[in-house]
């Protein structure tokens, strides 16, 4: 039976994490797989996370069941923070606790099929694991070009994709901190997103697995706000992994919105069985980590702080990046105005190669590097290095 079979390659970007860890050199750099690092190249648990776990610990009296939702006071404390205060402009929404944002990614992807979507319209290069996902359950996907080569967004492509689209399509969009291109949509540009989706009717997934590593909170979810408030339904996939710090523990999230409360039951409801039938529920630990820090003032503040440093410390990065502008046959300029862990390099495979095998750094191999896996000690050596290798 199992001889049928045919022998997959590892991930290539998880695969990345092993080869780094097996380099000798002492001034390797991992630019890899997508975790935040401090100034000193470290991924610690949050100060706020510790806090709540403690908590947890000494609080909690019982791992018995929850069910398919999971926590549903962890989905409530978020909701806030993920559709903001002003909630009577969207239809109704109901969320559950999902398996990190993969979980919910793979939700939306099986809901939408079990409901008919024929094709998902998607901007490439995207996170490879959607691509993924969706060729597991056999859902069509079809690519646009997200963006142009000046490093800005390809609002054309998306406007066509969206107009051009059959009744029973949809399209997946990063909420904020494009991986991997780290390019986002402008204001006028979410408007005009959501503009064009309310037009034709495609169904709108808003995958959101980075709020608060661009410009703050709620500026980082004032495009999904702009959609869900011009569309009767939609998607969201949200990750707590990056902004909580909780990669491990997987944190996520799936969240639908409705304005008619009696569609918004049938799909929940849905939603519950494809849980159910799929992971069961959810992994509690850091669901209600998460949840312990948003109920209290003082944790809440801690964990806003602790965000914040992390951008701060991206922004200055990323503007370190551009100050060296061109850079051999790179142009470093436009990652200053990208946002969140990632962008891309236009380097080939040879190149990316070549960075790993003479100069120690990994990256991946669409060119794709993590921001955080730089700091002022190393990111000298990085800009060197890519001016010799693309020179
Ligand atoms: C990444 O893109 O590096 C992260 O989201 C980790 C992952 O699961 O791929």
């Amino acid at each position: 039976m199992l001889n049928r079979l045919e022998t997959q390659s590892p991930d290539a970007l998880l695969a990345l994490i092993k080869l780094h860890a097996a380099d000798p050199r002492p001034d390797k750099i991992d630019l890899g797989v997508g975790v935040y690092r401090t100034g000193q190249g470290d991924t610690p648990v949050f100060a706020s996370i510790k806090a709540a776990e403690q908590k947890l610990v000494d609080t909690q009296n019982s791992k018995s069941y929850l069910g398919p939702e999971g926590d549903t006071g962890f989905v409530a404390a978020l909701v806030p923070y993920v559709f903001g205060e002003d909630r009577s402009r969207f239809g109704h929404i109901a969320g559950m606790q999902t398996p990190g944002g993969t979980g919910a990614v793979r939700l939306a992807a099986a809901l939408v099929q079990k409901a008919g979507l024929e094709r998902l319209h998607m901007g490439t290069p995207s996170w490879p694991n959607h691509a993924q996902i969706f060729g597991d359950i056999a859902l069509e996907f079809v690519p646009f070009e997200h963006a142009n080569a000046d490093g800005t967004a390809n609002l054309d492509a998306v406007l066509s994709a969206i107009r051009n689209a059959g009744p029973n399509d949809g399209v997946l969009l990063h909420g904020c901190c494009h991986n991997p291109t780290g390019v986002d949509y402008t204001a006028d540009q979410w408007e005009a997103i959501g503009d064009a989706i309310a037009e034709t009717g495609i169904f709108p997934i808003i995958d959101t697995a980075y709020q608060g590593l661009g410009h703050g909170l709620e500026e980082d979810a004032a495009g999904l706000h702009s959609v869900l408030a011009k569309v009767p339904e939609a998607f969201i996939c949200y990750s707590c992994d990056k902004n909580f710090g909780m990669y491990r523990d997987r944190v996520g999230a799936f969240y639908i919105m409705a304005k008619d409360e009696d569609v918004l039951d049938k799909a929940f409801s849905n939603a519950n069985a494809l849980a159910r039938a799929s992971w069961s529920m959810p992994p509690d630990h850091g669901g209600a980590a998460v949840r312990l820090i948003l109920e209290d003032d003082a944790l809440t503040q801690m964990w806003l702080d602790e965000l914040e440093t992390m951008r701060t410390r991206m922004r200055q990065v990323r503007d370190r990046l551009a100050a060296a502008g061109q850079t051999g046959g790179v142009d470093l300029t436009p990652l200053g105005t990208q946002n969140g862990l990632f962008s891309v390099l236009p380097v080939s495979k040879e190149q990316v190669a070549q960075l790993r095998d003479d100069h120690g750094i990994y990256m991946a191999g669409s060119g794709r590097l993590n921001i955080a896996g730089l700091t002022m000690d190393n990111i000298d050596k990085f800009i060197a290095a890519v001016a010799e290798v693309t020179g």
